[in-house]
């Protein structure tokens, strides 16, 4: 096709998480819009356009091969795809702030304020900004004063539509999602151009599974949403403390509750905590804001969730040091899963770098293997990694070591021989899983030492 013959143009600044895989889906299931996808990072785009995709999700390249050169573009030509475009989407990051006010739980908008003035500068037509990225509630406003201030007689309309894809399952939540969520003005242009992106949707998505809002609930829904996904794990793992002194079973536990249909079994499993780069971030966001319009018995509460994830971590840095003997010079412990969670290789805010940081500390000596995340947990630990070794195959992290730590759940994780592990450890060998990960009975009667989240160890000293 060329140019003209698509039926509206469609931008999205960042090729990130979110960027990439949601324009990669909208292509492919809308062969008539043209979709580009723009970066200021040249490395991305250029991994984009390339074989080696710059992050990994299952099914990603499948979908990518289908529709790349076809009606899916990767560009970082920002400028030009702007002014063409009819609809953009703004899929930047908005970290948590670093410095100045608010420093450690506001967001960092410079990148959502660069855009929105980009947008400007470039725009001789009128467009419908969707927000992509996760924002504070009533961001919209900003990004309005900033698209219409000056002499600019260019209309925009913005709207909210955050992403709820998970990393991992990335192309399945957004090929058949939960709920999309649109916000917008109830205006007569903010419905006209609610509707033109609900066209894009009802491609794939049946029609009850849009939820249409007002912008500012729309932008709060996110932040909240991921606070009580977070809430729900901090609070199992709040009482995996409590069953480690009461011989109770967390996963016995949280059976028992989450039977419950008002509970619901999800997100009730023990670990060494959540990571990732939106959770400790969105809280920290939900708490600013709460402190900003003075909730300060509600910025508390979200923060206690912080503060038992947290907490959650050092309680396995402790369990592994209390265990080994109250030191860990020069033990070499196995990490068993770098990236937050299985099926990514993202590292970003992953429990691994906080453990193995502390691990680091006490001087043991790490061998990180993970199937998708060793180049970034090594860029994670650089600096501070002269005792730390990354390698492809979990036997040879285990080769000699005193200890494995599971960290992320990977499910080859469960298929390994660990016959053969114990075999080739240093005695007393000795298993932390930090994800209830795999057959603790029958690694005990191997000859390991056990020690799971949440539950008796079954051990031999
Ligand atoms: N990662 C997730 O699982 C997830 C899920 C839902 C929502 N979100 C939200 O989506 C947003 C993006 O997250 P992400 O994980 O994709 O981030 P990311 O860091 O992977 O990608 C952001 C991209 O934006 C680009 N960028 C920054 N400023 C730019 C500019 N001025 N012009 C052009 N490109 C620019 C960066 O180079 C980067 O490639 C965040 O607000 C995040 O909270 C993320």
């Amino acid at each position: 096709m060329n140019d003209n013959q698509f039926a509206k143009k469609i931008v999205c600044v960042g090729a990130g998480y979110v960027g990439g895989p949601t324009m990669v889906v909208i292509a492919n299931k809308c062969p008539e819009y043209k979709v580009t996808v723009v970066d200021i990072s040249e490395v991305r785009i250029n991994a984009w356009n390339s074989d080696e995709l710059p992050i990994y999700e299952p099914g990603l390249k499948d979908r990518v091969d289908k529709a790349r050169g076809k009606n899916l573009f990767f560009s970082t030509d920002i400028d030009r795809n702007i002014a063409e475009a009819d609809i953009i989407f703004v899929s930047v990051h908005t970290p948590t702030k670093t410095f100045g006010e608010g420093a450690g739980k506001a967001s960092d908008l410079q990148f959502i304020e660069q855009t929105a003035r980009r947008i400007k500068e470039n725009s001789t037509s009128p467009k419908i900004i969707v927000e992509k990225s996760t924002l504070p509630v009533r961001a919209a406003e900003t990004m309005a004063s900033i698209l219409h201030s000056g002499n600019n007689s260019v209309r925009f309309e913005i709207l909210s539509n955050p992403e709820f894809m998970a990393e991992g399952t990335a192309i399945r939540d957004m090929e058949e999602p939960d709920r999309i969520l649109i916000g917008s003005h109830d205006t007569v242009a903010g419905n006209a151009a609610r509707d033109e992106l609900l066209k894009i949707y009802l491609k794939w998505v049946p029609k009850d599974k849009i939820i249409t809002t007002n912008l500012w609930s729309s932008e709060l829904s996110k932040l909240v949403a991921n606070a009580f996904l977070a809430q729900r794990i901090s609070s199992i793992n709040s009482i995996s403390a409590l069953c480690e002194v009461t011989e109770a079973d967390i996963s016995e536990v949280a059976g028992a509750v989450g039977r419950d249909s008002r509970i619901g079994p999800k997100f009730l499993e023990a670990g060494v905590g959540f990571g990732g780069s939106c959770f400790r971030k969105d809280l920290l966001n939900l708490v600013y804001l709460c402190e900003y319009y003075k909730l300060e018995d509600v910025a508390k509460f979200w923060n206690s969730v912080v503060e038992i994830n947290d907490n959650q971590m050092e309680r396995f840095v402790n369990c592994i040091l209390k265990t080994m003997f109250r030191t860990l010079v020069d033990k070499k412990i196995a990490i068993f899963g770098f990236a937050f969670k299985p099926d990514t290789g993202d590292t970003r805010d992953a429990p691994a770098i906080y453990i193995c940081k502390r691990l680091l500390e006490e001087k043991a000596r790490l061998s990180i293997t993970d199937p998708h995340a060793i180049s970034n947990a090594r860029k994670d630990l650089s600096g501070i990694d002269e005792r730390a070794e990354f390698v492809e195959n979990p036997y040879e992290a285990t080769r000699g070591a005193h200890a494995l730590a599971l960290i992320t759940e990977w499910p080859e994780y469960r298929s390994l021989d660990y016959q053969k592990i114990f075999d080739s450890m240093s005695k007393p060998a000795f298993i932390f899983d930090g994800r209830n990960h795999l057959d603790h009975q029958k690694l005990f009667e191997v000859g390991f030492n056990v020690y799971p989240i949440g539950r008796p160890p079954l051990t031999h000293i």
